[in-house]
């Protein structure tokens, strides 16, 4: 079965072919960070006509970058929440319309669902039952994955999430947008444990989150310090070790709270450095093993929705001719009650 891709949920426009015996055929993505970039963050109409002019001439590169055509196609799975509103209407109504056209199956993704499936696109990629730190822009969650669409949701964050504290933090440093890349950069030249920030919520037990608090810490220490280059490099090396410590903290409970030794973690934020090394040295002192994406499949792109949409055709999952995109849509939801 060879599925077709399509992630329109926020600034990114995400194409890909993913085919259950050769695996990613061809995959192709559009950044709208340069467009965005001036405002300081994402302007959400903007994102969405963005998404209108980008997403056909993606398929048809990505198409023929397979050298593939529409009626090699047998199903479609494109992202129906959660994201932006109008960003993800671009790629439900395109997605929709396309497998209506060429008389084949499509199929809603949950984009968190994805994004914790997409370290299953690489050669080297977990056993089941692991656990998933899902660290992106909008969402910081554990999950106890026992399969494809069998999950326990075992914390999230009650606020911020990791990957928004980070850009609120870079943008406070004023370092643009997106901001964690360049926060996690600027923390390499910075000095560890000049400053302290707190590791929120690890001196109770339970496995969720709170990022606000060191938000503000991080805002309250800027404002108190002077403006120099090396005090500034301080500040994000004290907020970053701060978040990798809490994250590892949790991920180590998860794993002693479920006995699953195997972890994986997904999502914009995976990408970073610090964390990547953090969750390394966990599993090592756990006896298991980490593993992450590759950084291209870290933030948003169309090859891990065509994974997770290919598991669902497979097992007979399919959309009506009535679609949906679900702005706010809670993991928990994929889990039967
Ligand atoms: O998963 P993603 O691409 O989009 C959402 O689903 O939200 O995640 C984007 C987030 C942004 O907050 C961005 O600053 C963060 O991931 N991010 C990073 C790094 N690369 C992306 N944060 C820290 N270090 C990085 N290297
Ligand atoms: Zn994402």
């Amino acid at each position: 079965m060879r599925v077709l891709g399509i992630e329109t949920s926020c600034d990114e426009t995400g194409i890909a072919v993913y085919d259950t015996d050769h695996g990613l055929l061809a995959h192709a993505l559009h950044s709208q960070v340069d467009m965005h970039e001036v405002y300081g963050g994402v302007v959400p109409e903007l994102a969405s006509r963005d998404h209108i002019r980008r997403v056909i001439p993606l398929i048809k590169s990505v198409l023929q970058a397979a050298g593939l055509s529409p009626s090699d196609i047998n199903g479609i799975a494109y992202t129906a929440g959660p994201g932006l509103i109008g960003a993800l209407l671009v790629g439900v109504a395109v997605g929709r319309s396309l497998a209506y056209g060429w008389g084949i199956p499509s199929v809603a993704v949950h984009h968190m669902e994805a994004h914790l499936l997409a370290p299953m696109l690489e050669a080297e990629h977990p056993d089941y039952p692991f656990i998933a730190l899902l660290v992106s822009g909008g969402h910081t969650q554990l999950v106890q994955v026992n399969q494809p669409g069998d999950y326990v949701m075992l914390g999230e964050s009650l606020d911020d999430a990791a990957g928004e504290a980070f850009d609120k933090t870079a943008k406070l440093l004023g370092l643009g947008y997106p901001g964690g890349p360049a926060l996690s950069a600027l923390a390499n030249k910075g000095k560890p444990g000049r400053f302290e920030f707190p590791r929120p919520m690890t001196d109770r037990p339970g496995l969720d989150f709170s990022f606000s608090g060191l938000k503000t810490c991080a805002a309250n220490t800027i404002h108190r310090e002077n403006d120099d280059p090396q005090t500034r490099a301080d500040i994000a090396r004290a907020f970053i070790d701060a978040v990798v410590d809490t994250l590892v903290i949790k991920c180590r409970r998860a794993m002693e709270a479920t006995g699953i030794n195997t972890l994986i973690a997904a999502g914009g934020v995976s990408a970073n450095s610090q964390l990547r090394e953090g969750l390394h040295k966990l599993a090592r002192q756990m006896g298991g093993r980490v593993y992450f994406p590759r950084l291209e499949f870290c933030t948003d792109n169309g090859a891990m929705i065509a994974y997770a949409g290919c598991l669902k055709l497979q097992v007979g999952e399919t959309e009506p001719l009535s679609f949906f995109a679900r702005p706010r849509w809670p993991m928990t939801e994929l889990i039967p009650g």
